[in-house]
């Protein structure tokens, strides 16, 4: 199938490498003259595992173009998935306008009869929107333009494993018609026996907020349960053990630490909170979970606090900038909440990531970086780890402890074991543990 993409963001290129791969024939614009120059460089704007590699054999193999002209990505195409940036407003609420303005572009371009699909997180009510304003247009012209939903359940770090072998599909259509074009489109996939549910567009728009909220709801619990276990010398570990072997919770998401950050949960969430409140329902949880991972990251930093007293003349080091592992991605990256705070109280904050380091000094001012995590840990009274990198884990403690002023490190994603930060001569704090004092 002639499939269009516009938007070439975390959603968008994968969408466009992985239907390209299956054999679909895939044009994908974005409105971005510098990303879309990197594309057609051969290069990639953003950090993903594998997606480097698969976007020079399917551009190789020819199934895959780029082009900084929508038309051009319309031009002959069944469907148009639209994959550009929802940024959230000052009330939370989802800002549409490049959704709204795509998908009337999108419109005006359409050379037949064409399937719309929202791939970009929308609240409820988005494909109705869309439809009104496209048959406003379509008042002037013939051929047939419907709307679909197709959220997206992709993680930074592991998106091309899970757009390839997703846990589902889900569409939201309103017609045979869009409902056979989306199955052509997934059939690779449907032969695969990957489930594929289908319902009307509005639940399937609901149905990708709910799953974003439900998520940031469990993370939440366990970092309010870690804050009680501190209080009451229990250990979140085994509580979350316990919890997770019941198959009635499940024990993905129950990691304690600093909270989720990223470009889905904190929007999403905040964005959900709005259209639930518009709808006339007051989803006060949602504000709690929010609230619950500010206070993940401030019980993070009264830690540090406790740990060094004054703060100025004090150097802090930063292990992982990125709002997780895997992925060079900083926004609402809690390290980024860090070292503002501690930058502000007067202390040298120095960071290391594997691949963030620069989208990080970018965003704080005053951030320094190191290029590794020793060079990071030199000299530093306090060493706070914000990202579990796997490397991390591997570290010399011999080493480290050497490298570093004080011996005092603040693991926020709880990566150590309390029994070897102990033997190593670290005094350790992490969340929902005991702390390891010498
Ligand atoms: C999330 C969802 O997991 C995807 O299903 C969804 O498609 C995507 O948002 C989206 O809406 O586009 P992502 O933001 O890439 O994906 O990251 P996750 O792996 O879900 O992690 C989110 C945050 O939660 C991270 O900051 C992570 O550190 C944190 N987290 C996760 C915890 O603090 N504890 C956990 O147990 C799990």
């Amino acid at each position: 199938m002639k499939i269009g993409v516009i938007g070439t963001g975390h959603v968008g290129l994968i969408t466009c490498v992985t239907m390209s791969a299956v054999g679909h024939e895939v044009v994908g614009v974005d409105a971005d003259p510098e990303k879309i120059q990197i594309l057609l460089d051969g290069g990639c704007p953003f950090f993903e595992p594998g997606l480097q590699e698969l976007l020079d054999r399917q551009i190789t193999e020819g199934g895959l173009r780029f082009t900084d002209s929508l038309p051009m990505a319309v031009e002959g195409a069944e469907v148009v998935f639209i994959s550009v940036g929802t940024p959230p407003r000052a009330s939370g609420e989802a800002n549409l306008i490049a959704v709204e303005n795509s998908a009337t572009q999108v419109a005006e371009a359409a050379t037949d009869d064409l399937l719309i699909v929202e791939k970009s997180t929308v609240p409820v009510g988005t494909a109705v929107r869309l439809r009104t304003t496209i048959e406003r247009l379509r008042a002037r012209s013939d051929g047939r333009i419907e709307v679909a939903s197709n959220p997206e359940f992709l993680r930074e770090g592991h998106a091309i494993d899970d757009a390839m072998e997703p846990d589902r599909i889900l569409v939201g259509v309103e017609s045979t018609w869009a409902r056979d074009r989306m199955r052509s489109v997934y059939a690779p996939w449907i032969e695969k026996g990957v489930p594929f549910i289908e319902t009307d567009i509005a639940t399937a728009e609901l149905a990708k907020h709910a799953c974003n909220a439900f998520l940031a709801l469990k993370i939440s619990f366990v970092n309010a349960l870690a804050r009680i276990c501190e209080r009451a010398g229990a250990d979140i570990e085994g509580v979350t053990t316990t919890m997770g072997s019941d198959p009635r919770i499940g024990g993905a998401f129950l990691r304690a630490g600093l909270g989720y950050g990223g470009s889905c949960f904190p929007k999403d969430l905040a964005a959900f909170e709005h259209l639930s409140k518009t709808l006339g329902y007051d989803f006060r949880l949602l504000q709690e979970v929010a609230r619950i991972n500010d206070e993940a990251v401030d019980a993070v930093i009264a830690k540090v606090k406790d740990a060094l007293w004054n703060l100025e003349e004090k150097k802090i080091a930063l292990l992982g900038l990125s709002f997780k592992p895997g992925t060079d991605d900083v926004r609402f990256a809690p390290s980024l909440r860090i070292a503002t705070d501690l930058i502000d109280a007067g202390a040298t904050v120095v960071g290391y990531d594997p691949v963030a380091n620069n989208v990080a000094a970018n965003d704080v001012p005053g951030l320094l970086v190191a290029d590794g995590p020793y060079e990071a840990a030199a000299g530093a009274h306090c060493l706070i780890v914000c990202t579990e990198w796997e490397e991390f884990r591997k570290l010399d403690l011999v080493r480290l402890k050497d490298e570093m002023a004080y011996p005092v490190i603040v693991d926020g994603r709880n990566i150590f074991d309390l029994d070897q930060m102990e033997a190593a001569g670290f005094t350790c704090y992490s969340v929902g543990r005991r702390s390891v004092t010498q």
